[in-house]
């Protein structure tokens, strides 16, 4: 098949770029990481001291922001911002980043240009919903907010970032409450997504379990 879209969406922390990473490589998918995206108009707006609430300077930042992608880097304008944008301050304003409807707007048609016409995996939030509905194959992977918290807690340890266990729960809690409650596209599984609960499993569970549904329909 040409053409093949597998859409991955859950909450922060569910598995959802662990697992997309791995089946990317098996099935030899482009992976395309769309909360990156997200982050990278989250970071442009801290760094230029963008007003978010005010209609026309988000207007006029969209016009001057340029995302490329290359492989596993994100440039922005040019810059390698791939560190950056996954900073606990990034994190912290970036539910309120994709909840404006401009923003979200610009950074979907883009999704959709990456992902037509090939094979790819993509995640996030709204990919089986608004992204591309049409999707051979959707997974909604979930997974309990205290093991997401563990999770996020170690990577940020991994990373040699300062953070402790509530603050990350209390953030982790705070956007799934601004994710799944917002106007525009809020995280909800599709009604055709098959949902996967990672709680208690391996990352190598569920890529098998994965793998075995992409198997099922390439
Ligand atoms: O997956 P992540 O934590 O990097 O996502 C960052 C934020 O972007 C998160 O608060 C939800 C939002 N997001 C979204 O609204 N739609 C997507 N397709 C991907 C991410």
């Amino acid at each position: 098949m040409s053409n093949f879209i597998v859409a991955v969406d859950g909450p922060a922390g569910s598995g959802k770029s662990t697992i997309s990473k791995l089946v990317a490589e098996k099935y030899k998918l482009t992976y395309l990481d769309t909360g990156a995206m997200y982050r990278m108009v989250a970071f442009y707006s801290l760094e230029k001291g963008v007003d978010l609430d005010n209609t026309a300077e988000v207007e006029l930042m969209l016009k001057n922001i340029n995302i490329d992608i290359d492989g596993d880097k994100f440039i922005l304008n040019g810059v390698d911002v791939s560190h950056e944008i996954r900073t606990p301050r990034v994190t912290s304003i970036v539910s309120k980043t994709a909840s404006i409807r401009s923003i979200r707007e610009k950074l979907v048609e883009l999704q959709r240009e990456i992902g037509s016409g090939k094979r790819v995996i993509l995640d996030g939030r709204d990919i089986g919903t608004v992204v591309f509905p049409n999707a051979h194959l959707k997974v909604f992977l979930v997974a309990s907010p205290e093991e997401r918290a563990k999770r996020r807690l170690k990577e940020y340890k991994e990373k040699g970032i300062k953070s402790d266990y509530n603050s990350v729960l209390e953030s982790i809690k705070e956007r799934d409450h601004i994710d799944s409650t917002r106007k525009e596209s809020p995280l909800k599984k599709a009604e055709d997504a098959i949902e996967v609960d990672t709680s208690f499993l391996s990352i190598k569970e569920v890529s098998d379990k994965i793998s075995a549904l992409v198997r099922e329909r390439i």
